[in-house]
């Protein structure tokens, strides 16, 4: 996990006169999960169009294996599977048929159909219409067309935003399975138990800007700043108590005169670090 596969300079977006991103710098090694984090409006799907060409950047540069986005040639993009928002799905033809269409396109043998099918779990579905997928069995099929011709890249944007608990974990589980193909992920999601059981490396987005980034585990541990231990007694009273030796008496105490119902540390999750240091909420879909 050494080399890099994304390089981002001092990015920056204006929409009008609005700028949607400012100095973003981020390097993404290949073979790594990345996740880019934030709500809804924090520019996670313009970070996306920019690092694969979709659109311009205002400022700086990416390279995408060695290749500045300004340089891309068409061949470039068979590096790259998408998942974005817009599925672009027939909806009036089958799952087998809407792959045979970029099979076609790209040349590719149609055995890799049944296999791309089977992997994200639609062999049943095989000959369904798009139409009647669940919304979950249609994320499946685009990601299987993402899959189709084997790229090194994956761009999923919120892969799991809006589908059942189960689904979105058989997603994750494929992303994984990726992960283990050696892909390069990068994930926008603003879910953070997701992010946290998913990623190597994340990115905390906030307003176009990136407010801190590094391994989950680590960043929850850099804020674990109030440190507090709440113990729930056998009189049911809720004791917050900071994690120090002045207090280490009195918890001895309660546990000497067991007294103690249960007992816990706290610990920072992404989501409590994200509202420390943008004072707002992740999830404000
Ligand atoms: N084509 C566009 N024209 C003008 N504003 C846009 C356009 N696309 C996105 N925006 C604005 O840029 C900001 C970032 O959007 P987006 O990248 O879609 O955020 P996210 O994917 O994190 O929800 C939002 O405020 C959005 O309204
Ligand atoms: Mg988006």
């Amino acid at each position: 996990m050494n080399t890099d596969c994304i390089s981002i300079r001092e990015v920056g977006k204006f929409f009008g006169d609005r700028k949607v991103l400012s100095n973003i710098n981020l390097t993404i090694s290949e073979g790594e999960i990345f996740g880019l984090l934030g709500p809804s409006g924090a520019g996670k799907t313009t970070l996306i169009k920019i690092i694969t060409a979709q659109l311009d950047a205002d400022e700086g540069e990416v390279f995408v294996q060695g290749v500045d986005t300004r340089n891309f040639e068409k061949k470039m993009y068979s590096n790259f599977g998408m998942v974005l928002d817009n599925t672009g799905l027939y909806n009036r033809m089958s799952c087998y048929d809407n792959l045979l269409i970029f099979a076609d396109l790209y040349k590719i043998n149609k055995k890799r159909i049944t296999e791309v099918l089977e992997k994200v779990g639609l062999s049943d579905a095989s000959k369904t219409s798009v139409d009647k997928l669940s919304k979950g069995m249609r994320q499946r099929l685009t990601i299987a067309r993402a899959l189709l011709h084997n790229p090194s890249i994956l761009f999923l944007d919120e892969p799991t935003t809006g589908l059942d608990p189960s689904t979105a974990k058989a997603i994750r589980r494929l992303i994984l399975n990726e992960r283990d193909n050696g892909k390069t992920i990068f994930l926008t999601t603003h879910n953070m138990m997701e992010a946290t059981e998913l990623c190597h490396n994340v990115a905390l987005l906030n307003d176009g800007h990136i407010v801190e980034y590094g391994v989950p585990d680590q960043i929850c541990r850099k804020y674990n700043t109030k440190n507090m231990i709440n113990i729930l007694t056998k009189d049911n009273k809720m004791l917050s108590l900071e994690n120090n030796v002045q207090n280490a008496d009195r918890i001895a105490e309660l546990l000497r005169n067991e007294m103690v119902t249960s007992i816990h540390s706290t610990e920072p999750t992404l989501e409590t670090v994200f509202m420390d240091l943008t004072g707002r909420t992740f999830e404000s879909e």
